[in-house]
Protein backbone atom coordinates (compact mmCIF):
# COMPACT_ATOMS: atom_id res chain seq x y z
CA UNK A 1 0.00 0.00 0.00
CA UNK A 2 1.18 3.24 -1.33
CA UNK A 3 1.88 6.08 1.39
CA UNK A 4 -0.47 9.53 0.84
CA UNK A 5 1.47 11.38 -1.94
CA UNK A 6 -1.48 14.02 -2.89
CA UNK A 7 -3.13 16.04 0.39
CA UNK A 8 -6.17 18.01 -1.84
CA UNK A 9 -9.52 19.43 -0.46
CA UNK A 10 -11.04 16.22 -1.16
CA UNK A 11 -8.92 14.04 0.95
CA UNK A 12 -9.40 16.49 3.51
CA UNK A 13 -13.08 16.69 3.16
CA UNK A 14 -13.62 12.72 2.90
CA UNK A 15 -10.52 11.75 5.35
CA UNK A 16 -9.31 9.25 2.67
CA UNK A 17 -5.36 9.22 2.12
CA UNK A 18 -5.57 9.30 -1.81
CA UNK A 19 -8.05 12.19 -3.64
CA UNK A 20 -9.42 8.87 -5.92
CA UNK A 21 -13.04 8.16 -6.01
CA UNK A 22 -14.71 4.71 -7.33
CA UNK A 23 -18.18 6.32 -8.48
CA UNK A 24 -21.48 3.69 -7.65
CA UNK A 25 -21.90 1.14 -10.03
CA UNK A 26 -25.62 0.06 -10.60
CA UNK A 27 -27.32 -1.87 -10.28
CA UNK A 28 -25.47 -3.66 -7.91
CA UNK A 29 -22.57 -3.66 -8.85
CA UNK A 30 -20.51 -1.71 -5.94
CA UNK A 31 -21.47 -4.01 -2.87
CA UNK A 32 -20.43 -3.53 0.34
CA UNK A 33 -17.27 -5.88 -0.40
CA UNK A 34 -16.01 -3.56 -3.17
CA UNK A 35 -17.00 -0.37 -1.52
CA UNK A 36 -14.70 -1.50 1.92
CA UNK A 37 -11.97 -2.74 -0.46
CA UNK A 38 -12.05 1.00 -2.47
CA UNK A 39 -11.95 2.39 1.71
CA UNK A 40 -9.35 -0.08 3.07
CA UNK A 41 -6.80 0.87 -0.18
CA UNK A 42 -7.14 4.55 1.06
CA UNK A 43 -10.11 6.17 -1.67
CA UNK A 44 -13.53 6.65 -1.52
CA UNK A 45 -16.55 4.23 -2.49
CA UNK A 46 -20.31 4.22 -3.16
CA UNK A 47 -22.83 1.94 -2.35
CA UNK A 48 -25.51 1.66 -4.79
CA UNK A 49 -28.62 2.31 -2.89
CA UNK A 50 -31.12 1.35 -5.51
CA UNK A 51 -29.65 -1.53 -6.07
CA UNK A 52 -30.90 -2.97 -3.03
CA UNK A 53 -34.47 -2.09 -2.83
CA UNK A 54 -35.26 -4.50 0.53
CA UNK A 55 -34.39 -2.24 3.01
CA UNK A 56 -33.66 -5.47 5.41
CA UNK A 57 -30.89 -5.80 2.25
CA UNK A 58 -29.84 -2.06 2.41
CA UNK A 59 -29.07 -2.60 5.89
CA UNK A 60 -27.60 -5.64 6.00
CA UNK A 61 -24.86 -4.07 2.95
CA UNK A 62 -23.75 -0.63 5.16
CA UNK A 63 -23.94 -3.01 8.48
CA UNK A 64 -21.15 -5.20 6.48
CA UNK A 65 -19.20 -2.37 4.97
CA UNK A 66 -18.91 -0.90 8.20
CA UNK A 67 -17.48 -3.92 9.29
CA UNK A 68 -14.86 -4.69 6.72
CA UNK A 69 -13.94 -1.30 6.56
CA UNK A 70 -13.54 -1.06 10.86
CA UNK A 71 -15.52 2.14 10.98
CA UNK A 72 -13.65 4.24 8.14
CA UNK A 73 -16.03 6.40 6.43
CA UNK A 74 -17.79 4.89 3.24
CA UNK A 75 -20.48 6.30 1.22
CA UNK A 76 -23.45 5.90 -0.51
CA UNK A 77 -25.01 6.33 -4.04
CA UNK A 78 -28.37 8.08 -4.42
CA UNK A 79 -29.98 8.33 -7.40
CA UNK A 80 -32.41 11.35 -6.93
CA UNK A 81 -35.23 10.15 -9.56
CA UNK A 82 -38.18 12.13 -10.90
CA UNK A 83 -40.63 9.55 -11.44
CA UNK A 84 -43.41 8.94 -9.20
CA UNK A 85 -42.44 7.54 -5.97
CA UNK A 86 -39.01 8.10 -6.64
CA UNK A 87 -38.23 10.42 -4.06
CA UNK A 88 -40.04 8.38 -1.05
CA UNK A 89 -37.90 5.95 -2.21
CA UNK A 90 -34.87 8.31 -2.04
CA UNK A 91 -36.43 9.56 1.29
CA UNK A 92 -36.14 5.76 2.86
CA UNK A 93 -32.90 5.39 1.60
CA UNK A 94 -31.51 8.72 3.56
CA UNK A 95 -33.41 7.09 6.59
CA UNK A 96 -31.68 3.64 6.66
CA UNK A 97 -28.53 5.27 5.78
CA UNK A 98 -28.59 8.17 8.35
CA UNK A 99 -29.09 4.97 10.99
CA UNK A 100 -26.03 2.68 9.74
CA UNK A 101 -23.99 5.87 10.13
CA UNK A 102 -23.25 6.32 6.45
CA UNK A 103 -20.61 9.35 6.04
CA UNK A 104 -21.16 10.88 2.34
CA UNK A 105 -23.01 10.38 -0.20
CA UNK A 106 -22.39 10.63 -4.16
CA UNK A 107 -25.97 11.94 -5.36
CA UNK A 108 -27.21 11.76 -9.65
CA UNK A 109 -29.86 11.90 -11.70
CA UNK A 110 -31.07 14.97 -11.48
CA UNK A 111 -30.60 17.89 -8.93
CA UNK A 112 -30.04 17.26 -5.20
CA UNK A 113 -32.48 19.66 -3.89
CA UNK A 114 -34.76 17.42 -2.24
CA UNK A 115 -32.72 15.95 -0.28
CA UNK A 116 -29.97 18.66 0.41
CA UNK A 117 -32.01 19.18 3.52
CA UNK A 118 -32.13 16.04 5.27
CA UNK A 119 -28.63 14.89 4.58
CA UNK A 120 -26.73 18.12 5.90
CA UNK A 121 -28.98 18.15 8.93
CA UNK A 122 -27.79 15.00 9.46
CA UNK A 123 -24.28 15.49 8.89
CA UNK A 124 -23.75 13.99 6.02
CA UNK A 125 -21.49 15.13 2.94
CA UNK A 126 -22.83 15.60 0.05
CA UNK A 127 -20.93 15.00 -3.77
CA UNK A 128 -23.60 15.82 -6.69
CA UNK A 129 -22.47 14.22 -9.83
CA UNK A 130 -22.99 16.07 -12.84
CA UNK A 131 -21.72 16.17 -16.57
CA UNK A 132 -21.71 19.91 -17.41
CA UNK A 133 -20.59 22.86 -15.29
CA UNK A 134 -24.06 25.18 -15.27
CA UNK A 135 -26.15 21.98 -13.03
CA UNK A 136 -22.55 22.41 -10.92
CA UNK A 137 -23.94 25.64 -10.08
CA UNK A 138 -27.02 25.29 -8.97
CA UNK A 139 -25.97 22.48 -7.11
CA UNK A 140 -23.30 24.90 -5.56
CA UNK A 141 -25.84 27.03 -4.24
CA UNK A 142 -28.14 24.64 -3.14
CA UNK A 143 -25.66 23.56 -0.28
CA UNK A 144 -23.31 20.55 -1.83
CA UNK A 145 -20.31 19.73 -0.45
CA UNK A 146 -17.99 18.88 -3.67
CA UNK A 147 -18.76 18.85 -7.41
CA UNK A 148 -18.12 15.43 -9.33
CA UNK A 149 -17.41 16.59 -12.73
CA UNK A 150 -17.59 13.43 -15.44
CA UNK A 151 -17.09 14.59 -19.41
CA UNK A 152 -18.34 12.52 -22.49
CA UNK A 153 -16.02 9.75 -22.22
CA UNK A 154 -17.24 7.96 -18.82
CA UNK A 155 -19.19 5.29 -18.31
CA UNK A 156 -23.19 5.29 -17.64
CA UNK A 157 -24.46 9.08 -18.62
CA UNK A 158 -22.30 11.66 -20.11
CA UNK A 159 -24.96 14.42 -20.28
CA UNK A 160 -26.77 15.80 -23.15
CA UNK A 161 -23.51 17.48 -24.27
CA UNK A 162 -21.22 15.52 -24.66
CA UNK A 163 -18.51 17.94 -23.27
CA UNK A 164 -15.42 16.31 -22.91
CA UNK A 165 -13.29 15.36 -19.85
CA UNK A 166 -10.22 17.72 -20.73
CA UNK A 167 -12.74 20.73 -21.05
CA UNK A 168 -14.26 19.88 -17.86
CA UNK A 169 -11.00 19.58 -16.26
CA UNK A 170 -9.38 22.98 -17.19
CA UNK A 171 -13.03 24.71 -16.88
CA UNK A 172 -14.47 22.98 -13.76
CA UNK A 173 -12.13 23.52 -10.75
CA UNK A 174 -11.98 27.58 -12.44
CA UNK A 175 -15.43 28.39 -11.72
CA UNK A 176 -16.81 26.36 -9.69
CA UNK A 177 -15.78 27.48 -5.85
CA UNK A 178 -16.33 23.84 -3.80
CA UNK A 179 -13.54 20.96 -3.97
CA UNK A 180 -14.16 18.99 -7.87
CA UNK A 181 -13.45 15.57 -8.99
CA UNK A 182 -12.72 14.96 -12.51
CA UNK A 183 -14.02 11.83 -13.94
CA UNK A 184 -14.36 9.75 -17.66
CA UNK A 185 -12.38 7.94 -19.37
CA UNK A 186 -9.79 8.24 -16.12
CA UNK A 187 -7.95 5.08 -15.29
CA UNK A 188 -4.23 6.41 -15.14
CA UNK A 189 -1.79 8.07 -12.28
CA UNK A 190 -0.81 10.46 -14.98
CA UNK A 191 -4.07 11.79 -15.58
CA UNK A 192 -4.90 12.06 -12.23
CA UNK A 193 -1.59 14.29 -11.78
CA UNK A 194 -2.94 16.12 -14.64
CA UNK A 195 -6.47 16.71 -13.08
CA UNK A 196 -4.73 17.92 -10.15
CA UNK A 197 -2.81 20.42 -12.27
CA UNK A 198 -5.78 21.68 -14.02
CA UNK A 199 -6.73 22.17 -10.36
CA UNK A 200 -9.18 19.80 -9.35
CA UNK A 201 -8.93 17.99 -6.31
CA UNK A 202 -9.90 14.16 -7.27
CA UNK A 203 -10.63 11.99 -9.89
CA UNK A 204 -13.30 9.40 -9.91
CA UNK A 205 -13.51 5.88 -12.04
CA UNK A 206 -15.63 3.53 -12.66
CA UNK A 207 -14.99 1.83 -16.17
CA UNK A 208 -11.25 0.89 -15.40
CA UNK A 209 -12.61 -0.19 -12.11
CA UNK A 210 -14.31 -3.36 -13.54
CA UNK A 211 -11.93 -5.52 -13.60
CA UNK A 212 -11.15 -5.37 -9.75
CA UNK A 213 -10.66 -8.84 -7.86
CA UNK A 214 -13.21 -7.81 -5.05
CA UNK A 215 -16.11 -7.22 -7.58
CA UNK A 216 -18.29 -10.41 -7.63
CA UNK A 217 -19.46 -9.87 -11.58
CA UNK A 218 -18.23 -13.14 -13.79
CA UNK A 219 -14.62 -13.41 -14.80
CA UNK A 220 -15.38 -13.83 -18.37
CA UNK A 221 -16.71 -9.96 -18.49
CA UNK A 222 -13.56 -8.93 -16.62
CA UNK A 223 -11.26 -10.52 -19.21
CA UNK A 224 -13.07 -9.04 -21.76
CA UNK A 225 -13.14 -5.34 -19.95
CA UNK A 226 -9.14 -6.45 -20.23
CA UNK A 227 -9.22 -7.32 -23.70
CA UNK A 228 -11.26 -3.98 -24.77
CA UNK A 229 -9.94 -1.21 -26.15
CA UNK A 230 -12.60 1.24 -25.60
CA UNK A 231 -13.96 1.12 -29.71
CA UNK A 232 -16.44 -1.09 -27.87
CA UNK A 233 -17.93 1.56 -26.03
CA UNK A 234 -21.07 3.50 -27.57
CA UNK A 235 -23.61 6.15 -26.60
CA UNK A 236 -27.37 4.89 -26.94
CA UNK A 237 -30.88 6.45 -26.24
CA UNK A 238 -30.13 9.82 -27.66
CA UNK A 239 -33.66 9.94 -29.22
CA UNK A 240 -35.20 9.97 -25.97
CA UNK A 241 -32.36 12.49 -24.75
CA UNK A 242 -31.41 9.81 -22.14
CA UNK A 243 -27.37 9.86 -23.43
CA UNK A 244 -25.93 6.22 -21.87
CA UNK A 245 -22.53 5.16 -22.18
CA UNK A 246 -22.61 1.52 -22.60
CA UNK A 247 -20.75 -1.48 -24.22
CA UNK A 248 -21.87 -2.43 -27.57
CA UNK A 249 -23.59 -5.93 -27.15
CA UNK A 250 -27.37 -6.90 -28.99
CA UNK A 251 -29.55 -4.36 -26.78
CA UNK A 252 -27.20 -1.69 -27.73
CA UNK A 253 -27.06 -2.23 -31.33
CA UNK A 254 -31.44 -2.77 -30.94
CA UNK A 255 -31.59 0.44 -29.12
CA UNK A 256 -29.27 2.21 -31.59
CA UNK A 257 -31.81 1.03 -34.28
CA UNK A 258 -34.35 3.15 -32.17
CA UNK A 259 -32.76 6.18 -31.33
CA UNK A 260 -31.65 5.95 -35.74
CA UNK A 261 -35.93 5.67 -36.13
CA UNK A 262 -36.17 8.66 -34.11
CA UNK A 263 -38.50 6.54 -31.81
CA UNK A 264 -39.39 8.71 -28.69
CA UNK A 265 -41.88 6.11 -27.20
CA UNK A 266 -39.95 4.54 -24.03
CA UNK A 267 -41.99 1.61 -24.26
CA UNK A 268 -40.11 0.26 -27.54
CA UNK A 269 -36.69 0.41 -25.28
CA UNK A 270 -37.85 -0.79 -22.03
CA UNK A 271 -37.40 -4.76 -23.06
CA UNK A 272 -33.72 -3.92 -24.14
CA UNK A 273 -33.06 -1.76 -21.50
CA UNK A 274 -34.19 -3.37 -17.97
CA UNK A 275 -31.79 -3.10 -15.15
CA UNK A 276 -32.56 -6.67 -14.83
CA UNK A 277 -30.70 -7.65 -18.21
CA UNK A 278 -27.47 -6.00 -16.80
CA UNK A 279 -27.51 -8.12 -13.05
CA UNK A 280 -27.77 -11.33 -15.13
CA UNK A 281 -25.40 -10.09 -17.31
CA UNK A 282 -22.92 -9.82 -14.71
CA UNK A 283 -23.90 -12.66 -12.77
CA UNK A 284 -23.35 -15.23 -16.04
CA UNK A 285 -21.13 -13.21 -18.32
CA UNK A 286 -23.11 -13.59 -21.05
CA UNK A 287 -22.80 -10.39 -22.02
CA UNK A 288 -24.32 -9.77 -25.35
CA UNK A 289 -28.08 -8.34 -23.55
CA UNK A 290 -28.51 -5.27 -21.14
CA UNK A 291 -27.54 -1.59 -20.84
CA UNK A 292 -23.62 -2.57 -19.32
CA UNK A 293 -22.42 0.85 -18.75
CA UNK A 294 -18.79 0.50 -19.94
CA UNK A 295 -16.78 3.59 -21.24
CA UNK A 296 -13.13 4.10 -23.29
CA UNK A 297 -11.38 3.91 -19.82
CA UNK A 298 -11.17 0.26 -20.06
CA UNK A 299 -8.30 0.47 -22.03
CA UNK A 300 -6.05 0.97 -19.52
CA UNK A 301 -7.26 -2.18 -17.27
CA UNK A 302 -4.55 -4.28 -18.02
CA UNK A 303 -5.47 -7.28 -15.56
CA UNK A 304 -7.88 -8.24 -12.94
CA UNK A 305 -5.95 -6.83 -9.76
CA UNK A 306 -7.25 -6.13 -6.26
CA UNK A 307 -8.32 -2.51 -5.75
CA UNK A 308 -5.49 -2.03 -3.63
CA UNK A 309 -2.81 -2.80 -6.57
CA UNK A 310 -4.64 -0.57 -8.80
CA UNK A 311 -4.18 2.15 -6.78
CA UNK A 312 -0.63 1.51 -6.12
CA UNK A 313 0.00 1.48 -10.08
CA UNK A 314 -1.87 5.08 -10.45
CA UNK A 315 0.37 6.83 -7.51
CA UNK A 316 3.77 5.04 -8.56
CA UNK A 317 2.09 6.27 -12.50
CA UNK A 318 1.35 9.81 -11.11
CA UNK A 319 4.98 10.52 -9.88
CA UNK A 320 6.14 9.71 -12.71
CA UNK A 321 4.31 12.15 -14.06
CA UNK A 322 5.17 14.89 -11.89
CA UNK A 323 8.80 13.55 -12.34
CA UNK A 324 8.71 14.31 -16.00
CA UNK A 325 6.54 17.63 -15.65
CA UNK A 326 9.81 18.67 -13.14
CA UNK A 327 12.59 17.45 -15.85
CA UNK A 328 10.90 19.43 -18.49
CA UNK A 329 10.60 22.73 -16.47
CA UNK A 330 13.21 25.36 -17.42
CA UNK A 331 12.16 28.17 -15.22
CA UNK A 332 12.36 26.19 -11.70
CA UNK A 333 13.00 28.77 -9.30
CA UNK A 334 10.80 31.56 -10.60
CA UNK A 335 7.00 32.44 -8.72
CA UNK A 336 4.28 32.00 -10.31
CA UNK A 337 3.82 36.01 -10.23
CA UNK A 338 6.75 35.75 -12.53
CA UNK A 339 6.61 33.41 -14.37
CA UNK A 340 2.57 34.58 -15.61
CA UNK A 341 4.13 37.96 -16.21
CA UNK A 342 6.70 36.47 -18.80
CA UNK A 343 4.03 34.16 -20.44
CA UNK A 344 1.97 37.33 -21.30
C1 LIG B 1 -20.70 -0.60 -14.70
C2 LIG B 1 -21.00 0.82 -14.30
C3 LIG B 1 -22.15 1.09 -13.58
C4 LIG B 1 -22.46 2.40 -13.19
N1 LIG B 1 -23.58 2.65 -12.47
C5 LIG B 1 -23.82 3.90 -11.97
C6 LIG B 1 -24.92 4.14 -11.12
O1 LIG B 1 -25.71 3.26 -10.81
N2 LIG B 1 -25.09 5.41 -10.64
C7 LIG B 1 -24.22 6.42 -10.97
O2 LIG B 1 -24.39 7.55 -10.48
N3 LIG B 1 -23.17 6.21 -11.79
C8 LIG B 1 -22.94 4.99 -12.29
N4 LIG B 1 -21.85 4.76 -13.09
C9 LIG B 1 -20.92 5.86 -13.38
C10 LIG B 1 -19.73 5.85 -12.41
O3 LIG B 1 -20.13 6.02 -11.08
C11 LIG B 1 -18.69 6.93 -12.77
O4 LIG B 1 -19.27 8.22 -12.68
C12 LIG B 1 -18.13 6.76 -14.17
O5 LIG B 1 -17.91 5.39 -14.42
C13 LIG B 1 -16.82 7.51 -14.37
O6 LIG B 1 -16.40 7.41 -15.70
P1 LIG B 1 -15.46 6.21 -16.26
O7 LIG B 1 -16.40 5.08 -16.49
O8 LIG B 1 -14.90 6.76 -17.51
O9 LIG B 1 -14.44 5.93 -15.23
C14 LIG B 1 -21.57 3.46 -13.54
C15 LIG B 1 -20.41 3.17 -14.28
C16 LIG B 1 -20.12 1.87 -14.67
C17 LIG B 1 -18.85 1.61 -15.45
Amino acid sequence: MRSQLFKTRITDLLGIRHPILCGGLGPRVSDADYVAAVVNAGGMGFIVAAGFADPDEFHAQLKRCRQLTQGQPFGVNLYISRQSGGLARVAEQIRILIEEGVSCVETAGASPQPVVGALREAGIKILHKVPAVKYAHSAARLGVDSIIMVGNDCGGHPGLFGISSMVQAAHGPSVVDLPVVIGGGIGTGRQMAAVLAMGADGIIMGSRMMVAEELWIHESYKEKVVRGDGTESVVVKRAIGDHHRVLLNDSARAVLALDDAKITDFEQFRPHVMGALAHEAYLTGDTSVGMLDYGPAVVFADAVKSVEAIFDDMIDDAAIAIRRLNGLETRNNQSDAALHNAAS
